[in-house]
């Protein structure tokens, strides 16, 4: 059978990475930073400036689930990353600037396509839910802004880890009520696929950047371009 045709039949919630996959993380930072940049006199890329900004919060927020011992908050873990990024270009900047740019984290747009599409599978029956590294209270800020209604809105503040922590999908799958192989993660990060899969759930790649996936056993179930390619081959 087309990998498709089973995630039709198997799924009964498709569960959303928010930043990068529903919300556009890249652009929405990148266009907050340009003029902050040019204000400062670093003349380097901001679009180059976000990714180190965000590889830096990734890793960082790697190490405080491998540690294990508590759980912080992702503001503060964005907080962390974007303070070391600006010591790190050699400018002077505020602890006010880092907060400022970091709460735009919670006003991202949806990417166009995305309202759209999520219409389109709950039209054909699945559940739709959010898991996201985000707290509580920027989920609820960003959920209100973008306008979007989801099933459930889950903060992996509820497992006390950040993905791809495995005990993250295990409550996800816990607080919607399905056996793990009737979840759909949906994500555009390989390594929220590679930890969901490894979980049990089955997965979607959401492509956006044209990335490789990179070679792993966890491989997802599906590699789409878009939200709008993922629920044309599921509804
Ligand atoms: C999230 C990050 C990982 O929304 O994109 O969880």
């Amino acid at each position: 059978m087309e990998p498709a045709a089973v995630l039709r039949r198997a799924t009964k919630v498709v569960l959303f990475d928010l930043y990068g996959t529903v919300v556009d993380i890249q652009g929405g930072l990148t266009e907050a930073v340009t003029p902050y940049l040019r204000e400062k006199g670093w003349d380097g890329s901001p679009h180059r400036f976000v990714t180190w900004w965000r590889r830096t919060h990734f890793e960082n927020s790697m190490i405080d689930s491998l540690c294990d011992r508590g759980h912080t908050p992702y503001r503060e873990i964005s907080h962390r990353a974007l303070s070391y990024v600006m010591d790190r270009c050699g400018f002077a900047y505020a602890a006010d600037d880092v907060v400022r740019l970091v709460s735009r984290i919670e006003t991202l747009e949806p990417f166009p396509e995305v309202p759209a599409a999520l219409e389109r599978l709950r039209g054909a029956g699945f559940r739709l839910a959010i898991l996201s590294n985000g707290d509580r209270d920027m989920l609820a800020a960003a959920v209100s802004h973008v306008g979007i209604g989801f099933d459930h809105v889950i903060s992996v503040q509820e497992a006390a880890a950040f993905k791809p922590h495995r005990r993250t999908y295990a409550k996800a799958a816990e607080i919607v009520g399905v056996d793990r192989s009737a979840c759909l993660l949906v994500a555009n990060h390989a390594f929220d696929c590679i930890g969901a899969k490894a979980y049990g759930m089955r997965t979607a790649f959401v492509d956006r950047r044209r990335r490789p996936f990179g070679e792993t056993p966890h491989r997802p179930d599906l590699v789409v371009e878009d939200v709008t390619a993922l629920a044309a081959a599921l509804a």
